[in-house]
């Protein structure tokens, strides 16, 4: 750990740069003496949701919770909780000592928050087959805490491999796990429709039973859209949905052929070419089947935010590609949500408030300026950092590699704030991690992208940059491990970890 990091550990205390915490905190004080165990707790909370989510969160650790348990959890609300000078609505403090845990916070989700770290901080594999379970000691510590930019998300795709409901929540978990706060599904491309449009029925009707390589595919309807929202917002995650537009549309053509200038359905497609696929402006049945379709996500979505795509329309002029934008982005506003949009909606008009993904670090930094000038916000995914569908080496058997090889110290050593130079910084609204699943057909190849990596993109969303430190970060993923195989949660045992 660097000199920033280090707080000295008291004599007989525990070293806090060995603590098991990730995304690393604002500030981490050792106590003197022994911390508690937390085999059998008890919970107060100031509601009976939160409550279950501890309970969630402990559970997940081997803590067995019940009321005269002799250790207590108590998580209470307190405007003056978390690090000195932070205004972040999601600061936490949390405090284990010999006495039992407390964790305050000004809202809720940062007593989730402490709750989360809480249970980082429990050794995890402590029963073996017919021996005494291990003791589950914490160390005695206070964290205050608070995240440096408000958008930490990972974006999924499911449609160049569907993944339904069941497998989203896990991902839900995992995101919580890590402190995240938004999940971006990318629910339309040339591959097939993954949403139901009460407007468009064909849409999921006729193109949702494909995807790449055959064998499948399937759609979340309303109802399990809403519900998968439900199961997010309970975490404190917001789901984005994406309908990409006015490239990445074979399904949205195959469905209905009136898009198509000589109203001919197009082909299904199951291949991984991008680029081919697009819609035309100036046809009388563009302009309704995008209000239709954005009108009725617009109104299924809980969250203030809906993505637009933009990206990779690569048979289109530059004015009628902004033509497309601007309406796009209209319809969302009108809808009452903010738009968000790949890098490429730079090239459109931009309103303040906009966000621009920013994934493929090449070209001139001056539209992207611009666009910062006129009020854009910027999520940073650059492929050679962010996306974790690219493969961590040459040999790996998943991934792809347009964007290079990301090991996961790639994906840990890097600066939101020098992706795109000259870019205010003030301008980056946080960070995401991406995954795109042409090669990813099963829940366990997704996990096995997923981790370590997007603990490493979620420390870049959350943890200070002089806090952040590669030696103490490769020890903590190592320290995860045992929860990650609890969880059965798939990850990549890469060399730049020692793993246990
Ligand atoms: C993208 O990777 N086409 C956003």
């Amino acid at each position: 750990m660097s000199a920033a990091v280090t707080n000295v550990p008291h004599h007989g205390a525990a070293d806090p740069a060995a603590l098991p915490i990730i995304p690393w905190p604002s500030a981490v004080e050792p106590l003197d003496g022994p911390g508690p165990s937390l085999a059998d707790v008890r919970v107060e909370a100031p509601d009976a949701g939160l409550a279950a989510l501890a309970v969630e969160q402990l559970a997940g650790a081997g803590v067995r919770v019940h009321d005269g348990a002799p250790v207590g959890v108590t998580l209470r609300l307190d405007p003056a909780a978390g690090p000195v000078g932070s205004d972040s609505p999601e600061r936490y403090t949390l405090r284990v000592s010999a006495d039992g845990v407390v964790a305050t916070a000004p809202e809720r989700v940062g007593l989730l928050h402490a709750v989360r770290t809480l249970r980082q901080l429990v050794p995890v594999g402590r029963a073996s087959a017919g021996e005494a379970e291990a003791p589950a000691v914490v160390p005695a510590v206070v964290v205050h805490d608070a995240p440096r930019y408000s958008w930490r998300g990972l974006s999924v795709d499911v449609v160049r491999h569907f993944f339904g409901p069941e497998d989203l929540r896990t991902v839900v978990d995992l995101v919580g796990a890590l402190k995240l706060r938004v999940l971006h599904l990318h629910l339309t491309d040339d591959q097939g429709w993954r949403i139901q449009i009460p407007s468009r029925p064909a849409l999921t009707e006729r193109s949702s039973a494909t995807q790449v390589g055959g064998g499948g595919g399937g759609y979340l309807t309303v109802e399990e859209f809403r519900d998968l929202q439900d199961y997010a917002a309970e975490r404190f995650v917001t789901i984005v949905p994406e309908i990409d537009q006015p490239g990445h549309v074979n399904a949205a053509t195959h469905a209905y052929g009136e898009l198509m200038p000589d109203g001919e359905p197009t082909a299904v497609y199951e291949g991984i070419e991008v680029g081919f696929s697009r819609l035309w402006f100036d046809n009388p049945a563009t302009e309704p089947f995008l209000r239709d379709v954005l009108g009725d996500v617009a109104r299924m979505t809980r969250g203030q935010y809906v993505h637009v795509g933009g990206d990779e329309v690569l048979t289109m002029e530059p004015a009628e590609y902004a033509r497309f934008v601007e309406l796009a982005c209209r319809v969302v506003r009108e809808a009452g949500k903010t738009p968000v949009l790949w890098q490429e909606g730079a090239r459109g008009p931009v309103e303040p408030g906009t966000v621009l993904q920013y994934w493929e670090p090449k070209g001139e930094p001056d539209p992207f300026i611009a666009a910062a000038r006129a009020g854009a916000r910027f999520v940073m995914s650059p492929g050679n950092r962010a996306y974790l569908d690219m493969k961590y080496t040459p040999e790996h058997a998943l991934g792809l590699e347009w964007a290079g090889f990301v090991e996961l110290r790639d994906s840990y050593d890097w600066e939101p704030e020098q992706v795109i130079p000259g870019l205010p910084a003030e301008s980056v609204e946080g960070v995401s991690g991406a995954v795109w699943t042409e090669t990813l057909a099963t829940r366990d190849d997704l996990f096995s992208m997923l981790l370590p990596r997007l603990g490493a993109v979620a420390e870049v969303a959350w943890s200070d940059a002089r806090r952040k430190d590669w030696e103490s970060f490769r020890a903590r993923v190592a320290a995860q491990a045992p929860t990650w195989r609890a969880a059965g949660w798939e990850f990549h045992p890469t060399p730049q970890v020692d793993w246990p």
